[in-house]
Order: structure tokens, then C-alpha cells, then sequence
């Protein structure tokens, strides 16, 4: 095989020597405290069972879509699929997208025009990230969850406004790393205030918080957001992801947001299996979401018991992080709860600030309480 540039052999080297280099690993048959399975729906079979029959129902038997959304991908399912967010998660519309990736950077590379200025949390998804890096306008970012410091940053920045800049502003309604929630309705309030649109990245919150549909719903804020973006690799055990906005904004996005455009659409089984993930969370997501919550109380209550509660970062989501500094020791502390049978994943710096290493607990409806004892017992004893 050809030999690797130079350039590219010594970014990977450096990788090697901060003990940073990631590796595609196999964790079948381990116990599940890394996956964002929340509620358990991606290993459902009843629900596999489910998608076959709706696509036998509606008589849809191709297997791929067979082109993008805007030539010959858009199969009755999308319709389908589309209504029933808009309506669930009370929008003006939906557009679904291949993935949360794939929306966020559709957005952020094409709303925010040259003129304009983004504002977004300092601990903001890559995807956000990567989409903002791809527009035209200014951006800054403001402390994690810091209203004072959004206030001051936008003040700031009134000198960098022209005629007709629009201001927006982005934060996650459950942080993915910390597991936390900023003051959405404080947020919405000075947004409104300083006429800029807020838009949220729900992904995290999807179909576990607000009466099974996202946080914006729950505080009842809608009409104060931009857009919102909802995923289904998470709670919905699913894969895809979807923008919710004005019919205005869906057809800009439509127009204008190539990773909507270029892609091949989702397959009917996807879409389908993503509408009876839906039917099931409404029918049942109050059982599953109890279970969840019992888990958390659980761990939480563990914690205190093991006198370990000043190392985790303080959440209100599933999501619990333990600081353990350094790459080389938070992957060491992982490793040995995989061989005792525990996945949970080491998160490395670069992915968080040096210092902030950290392993993540991802708490599901289907852990026991056994589990959740046994593995913190084995982190107690060994930090
Ligand atoms: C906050 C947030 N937004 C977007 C994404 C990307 O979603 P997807 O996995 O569907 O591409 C993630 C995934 O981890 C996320 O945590």
C-alpha cells in the first residue's frame, strides 16, 4: 500500500505521545454505560418487528432511497415522518436530515450570511462548530452556560455590526459532555431583548425530557427559538436527525443547505424505523424514561455514599462525567472497568481541555442497580 505523507504520519505520532489516539474498538458483551441508547430502543426487536410491518403496511419495498431529497429520495415515509414532528414537537415544520451532523453543519454553513455574527457556548458540539467554520460571518464564543458573559460578549460586539447583521446565538439544551442545561428561559428572554435568534441543539434532551419530546417543548418556549434541532441516534435508538423551524426557514434549508442537497436521502427502512420509535415512545416512554431516572437517582445516590461526588461534574441529564486528569490515567481507569466487563468511555484531550479528562457514564433505562454499584466500586477503589 502507498506510504502515509509525512505530514500526515507525524500528526498521528503526536496523537500517540499525548496518549490520544483514537481507535475503533469493540465492546459486544460488555455492560452498557457508553452508548446513547438511552431508553434501550435501538436493541428493541419488537420494534424492528414494527418497521417491517409499517413498510408492509404502506407497500414500500426498496431498499435504499436511490438518490438525494431533491431527486429521487423522497419517499412517502419522509412526509410522514415530517408531519408527525412537526405536530409532536409542536413546530411550524420539520426537515430531516441524514444525521445531527449532517443538519447541524447544513445550518451553520448556511444561515449565518457575511455580515452576520454567531454567538455560541465554548463547550458546543463539533458538528456546530465545523458548520459555523464553513459560513461567512464573524463568530465568538461565550463561557459555558454564562448569561453575563453572552450579555457582555454581544455588547462587545455592537461595533461589528452593518446595516441589516443579524445576530445568532447557539447553545445545547443538555450538554453532551457535562450533562448539563443552561437557563433556557433566561437565555430565550435575552435574546429577545438584544434581537437575536437562539437556536438549540436538542439532541441529548430528544424523546427523554419534556414529557418525552425535547426541552423547549417542556418550557413551553417555542415561539422564543429560531430553530431547534431534534436527533434520533440517541434516545430514539435510531439514526438521522431533523430541524425545527418555520415553513420559511425549511424552504431556505431546502434551497440552500448542502448537506441536505448532495447526500443520498435515508432509506425508507431508516425513516420507517425512525416513525415507529416515535409510536413507541409515546405508547410506552413514560415506563422507560421512570426506569432511567431510577438509575439516576441510583448512581447519584451511590456517589454521595462513596464520597466521590466532588470528582463528577455536576448534571441533571443521564450524562455523568468523573475528572480524572490526563489521557494517560482516564484511559487506564477505563480499561480496567473493561476487564472487569464495564464499558465506559475515557474522554481524551483534545475532545476536552487538558486537565478535564474525564470518564463518562452514560446512564440507560436497562442497567441494574448491581451494575451501577459494582462499577463504581471498582472506580472508588482505584483513584
Ligand atoms: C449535541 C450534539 N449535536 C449533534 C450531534 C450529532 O448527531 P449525530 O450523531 O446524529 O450525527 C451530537 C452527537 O454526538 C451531539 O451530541
Amino acid at each position: 500500500m502507498a506510504k502515509l505523507p509525512k505530514k500526515l504520519e507525524q500528526k498521528l505520532e503526536k496523537r500517540r505521545s499525548n496518549d490520544a489516539l483514537r481507535v475503533l474498538t469493540d465492546f459486544r458483551d460488555l455492560i452498557d454505560f457508553s452508548s446513547n441508547d438511552y431508553l434501550g430502543l435501538a436493541k428493541n426487536h419488537d420494534l424492528a418487528n414494527a418497521t417491517a410491518e409499517l413498510l408492509r403496511q404502506k407497500k414500500v419495498n426498496s431498499n435504499g432511497s436511490s438518490g438525494s431529497r431533491l431527486l429521487t429520495g423522497n419517499h412517502i415515509l419522509y412526509k410522514e415522518l415530517e408531519v408527525f414532528l412537526k405536530d409532536y414537537h409542536n413546530s411550524e415544520a420539520a426537515l430531516v436530515f441524514n444525521s445531527g451532523y449532517d443538519a447541524n453543519v447544513g445550518f451553520f454553513s448556511s444561515v449565518p450570511q457575511r455580515g452576520d455574527i454567531v454567538f455560541y457556548d465554548e463547550l458546543i458540539h463539533a458538528s456546530i462548530r465545523d458548520g459555523i467554520q464553513m459560513s461567512n460571518a464573524k463568530s465568538y464564543k461565550f463561557v459555558h452556560n454564562d448569561l453575563n458573559d453572552l450579555s457582555e460578549v454581544i455588547n462587545r460586539s455592537r461595533k461589528d455590526l452593518v446595516d441589516g447583521s443579524e445576530i445568532y446565538v447557539i447553545t445545547e439544551s443538555v450538554f453532551s459532555m457535562d450533562g448539563d442545561t443552561p437557563n433556557l428561559e433566561a437565555l430565550a428572554n435575552l435574546c429577545a431583548e438584544n434581537d437575536c435568534h437562539l437556536i438549540v441543539d436538542e439532541a441529548h434532551a430528544t424523546g427523554i425530557f419534556g414529557d418525552k419530546r425535547d426541552l423547549i417543548c417542556e418550557l413551553e418556549i417555542e415561539n422564543k427559538v429560531f430553530a431547534r434541532i431534534i436527533t434520533f441516534g440517541k434516545a430514539l435508538g435510531n439514526h438521522g436527525a431533523a430541524v425545527l423551524c418555520s415553513n420559511a426557514l425549511k424552504t431556505y434549508l431546502v434551497n440552500f443547505a448542502r448537506s441536505l442537497i448532495y447526500t443520498t436521502a435515508l432509506s425508507p427502512h431508516s425513516v420507517a424505523s425512525i416513525l415507529t420509535a416515535y409510536g413507541y415512545l409515546k405508547k410506552h416512554g413514560e415506563k422507560e424514561r421512570a426506569k432511567l431516572l431510577a438509575n439516576k437517582d441510583f448512581f447519584e445516590k451511590q456517589i454521595r455514599l462513596l464520597q466521590l461526588e466532588g470528582s463528577f461534574v455536576k448534571s441533571e441529564a443521564a450524562i455523568h462525567c468523573l475528572i480524572v486528569p490526563g489521557n494517560k490515567k482516564v484511559k487506564q481507569l477505563s480499561e480496567l472497568l473493561k476487564m472487569e466487563g464495564f464499558n465506559v468511555k475515557p474522554i481524551l484531550s483534545p475532545t476536552v481541555k487538558e486537565g478535564e479528562e474525564r470518564l463518562r457514564f452514560c446512564l440507560h433505562s436497562y442497567n441494574t442497580k448491581e451494575e451501577i454499584a459494582r462499577a463504581l466500586q471498582i472506580v472508588k477503589s482505584h483513584i
